[in-house]
């Protein structure tokens, strides 16, 4: 098969089934390099399994994922841990070590994953804070801050490595919709300053429209539209229309509960 250059990601024919129910029913999707790809779609219909294939948390049932180039659906564990360098990943509720500081919870991945001296961590740390608009907070620990700078040390923790892809699933999630529609802003400065790819699963549909080169609707396990936000925007699908306008009997909440999907990042 023949990989279009221009992107970092290609989907074909992707089937989850999970006993013996599909929750991804035949997906193809393209990730442009450097872009931002938001992923939208009720809950349930898929959105996290997606990207935990994407990342090589989940195998396919079927189907094939390029990566950079490379087939990830069937690699063995060491391979995959090389090509998961490439990505940052930020999960829902930040995920930071409550029993360090700030700067360690950045530091975190280069110390795992490099040699660098401690001198250069702490400059690196310093650079990448100063990018999320946390100056100075370094010797700050997690319950000082508030949810929304926690979200932000999470993403400086993302970027840490410089990776080529971020995954931000739900950034939003528990915070109130200004600061949630702020962090999304911010994902999307820092995709263009580093010049990073960015996939983003989002409820926020304001940001979302602002913020996506590229918008994809998952239903039921299928890619039910892709188009620039402006073609979002003007879908004739009623679902689409149902889905961004909020209407009450699409039944889509802001916040996704985070139990199952961690019970399900435990299991793997
Ligand atoms: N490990 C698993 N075993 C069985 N079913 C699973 C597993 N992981 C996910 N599912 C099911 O797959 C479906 C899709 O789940 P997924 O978490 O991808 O949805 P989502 O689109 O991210 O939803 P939300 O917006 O609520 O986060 C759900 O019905 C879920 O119960
Ligand atoms: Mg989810």
């Amino acid at each position: 098969m023949s990989l279009n250059p221009e992107n970092i990601v290609e989907i074909k024919g992707l089937v989850k089934r999970f006993d013996d129910r599909a929750v991804l029913d035949g997906i193809d999707l393209e990730i442009p390099a450097g872009k931002t790809t938001v992923i939208m779609g009720g809950s349930g219909c898929g959105k996290s399994t997606l990207l935990r294939h994407i990342i090589g948390l989940l195998k396919p049932t079927e189907g094939e994922i390029w990566i950079d180039g490379e087939n990830v659906a069937g690699m063995k564990e060491k391979d995959m841990n090389r090509v998961r360098r490439k990505f940052g990943m930020l999960f829902q509720g930040s995920a930071l070590f409550n029993s360090m500081t700030v700067g360690d919870n950045v530091a975190l991945p280069l110390r795992e994953h490099t040699d660098l001296p401690n001198e250069i961590i702490r400059i690196i740390v310093k650079v990448k804070l100063e990018l999320v608009g946390l100056t100075g907070f370094e010797s700050f620990m997690p319950y000082q801050i508030s949810g929304g700078m926690k979200k932000r040390v999470a993403l400086a923790r993302a970027i840490a490595l410089d990776p080529k892809m971020v995954f931000y699933d739900e950034p939003g999630a528990g915070l109130d919709p200004i600061t949630a529609s702020m962090i999304d802003q911010l994902i999307h400065d820092l995709s263009r300053k580093l010049k990073i790819t960015s996939v983003v699963v989002t409820h926020e549909m304001k940001s979302a429209f602002r913020i996506a080169d590229k918008v994809v609707i998952l239903h039921k396990g299928k890619v039910l539209e892709v188009g620039t936000a402006h073609e979002i925007q003007n879908s004739k699908n009623p679902y689409v229309q149902q889905f961004i306008k909020g209407e009450p009997e699409g039944a889509i909440p802001f916040y996704q509960t985070s139990d199952a999907y961690l019970k399900g990042l435990l299991e793997t």
